[in-house]
């Protein structure tokens, strides 16, 4: 830091921790660098086959104690993305860097601080990879999206798009608005003429589907 014309690179020993889990090892290219200069430290970039790369760089904000804020990053692909948490160092010299989502995994990353003059970190490490779990859809929200497509298909020609009426058949915007009714209705006896085209049986919602879609939208 006092040569501000000093670069320091780091020695790095990689080391995943990825036993046990699922999903493409990242590589973490070996060449992170502070420079003495702009009190940046930039990291090695993460690179998780198919999924992205992503290449932070954070600044020095103050000597003692040692601490950084992000930079700057490069993200090289939608589905990466950068915890906002600053970097951070803790627990006897380990430089802990904001959190990583590449695609449906989570990468935390470190490095220790070997020397603090000049500063020199190495040892870095994928501290863990952990999946992120997308949030379970809602089976509700799945129903009625299903609903839709065999209202589309079953029912339109005869009661409407919008369920308002045609020719063929009459309004289903009132008349049965509760669960049961509706769905029985349309089990036992729709799309008329042809009842067993839309039935709740086996692995067939479509009663099911279709009900929920005309309460839920056409209805509402
Ligand atoms: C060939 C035309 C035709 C098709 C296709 C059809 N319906 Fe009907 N629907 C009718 C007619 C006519 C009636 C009125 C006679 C009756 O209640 O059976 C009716 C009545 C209904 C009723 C009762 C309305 C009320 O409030 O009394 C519901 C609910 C209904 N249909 C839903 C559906 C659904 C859901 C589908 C698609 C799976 C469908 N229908 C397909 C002609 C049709």
């Amino acid at each position: 830091m006092q040569n501000s014309s000093r670069k320091t690179y780091f020695l790095l020993t990689v080391c995943l921790l990825l036993a046990g889990l699922a999903g493409a090892a990242p590589s973490l290219a070996a060449d992170a660098a502070f420079d003495g200069a702009t009190g940046v430290l930039t990291l090695p970039v993460v690179d998780v086959p198919g999924t992205g790369v992503l290449n932070v760089g954070l600044r020095l904000s103050k000597d003692n104690p040692i601490e950084f804020t992000l930079q700057s990053a490069q993200i090289y692909s939608t589905a990466v993305t950068l915890n906002s948490k600053s970097a951070r160092v803790r627990d006897g010299g380990v430089l802990y860097i904001p959190s990583a989502q590449v695609g449906s995994q989570l990468y935390e990353l470190n490095m220790t601080l070997i020397k603090q003059d000049p500063i020199t970190f190495g040892n870095l490490q994928v501290l863990g990879v952990s999946n992120v779990i997308p949030p379970a859809p809602d089976p509700l929200q799945l129903s009625i999206t299903a609903g839709e497509a065999r209202y589309a298909q079953l029912c339109a020609s005869c009661h409407g798009s919008n369920g308002g009426g045609a020719v063929q058949g009459p309004s289903l915007i009132s008349g049965l608005t509760t669960f049961s009714p509706l769905r029985v209705k349309i089990n036992n006896t729709m799309p008329q003429g042809n009842p067993s085209a839309c039935v709740d049986s086996g692995s067939s919602t479509c009663a099911t589907d279709i009900t929920n879609f005309i309460i839920n939208r056409l209805q509402r």
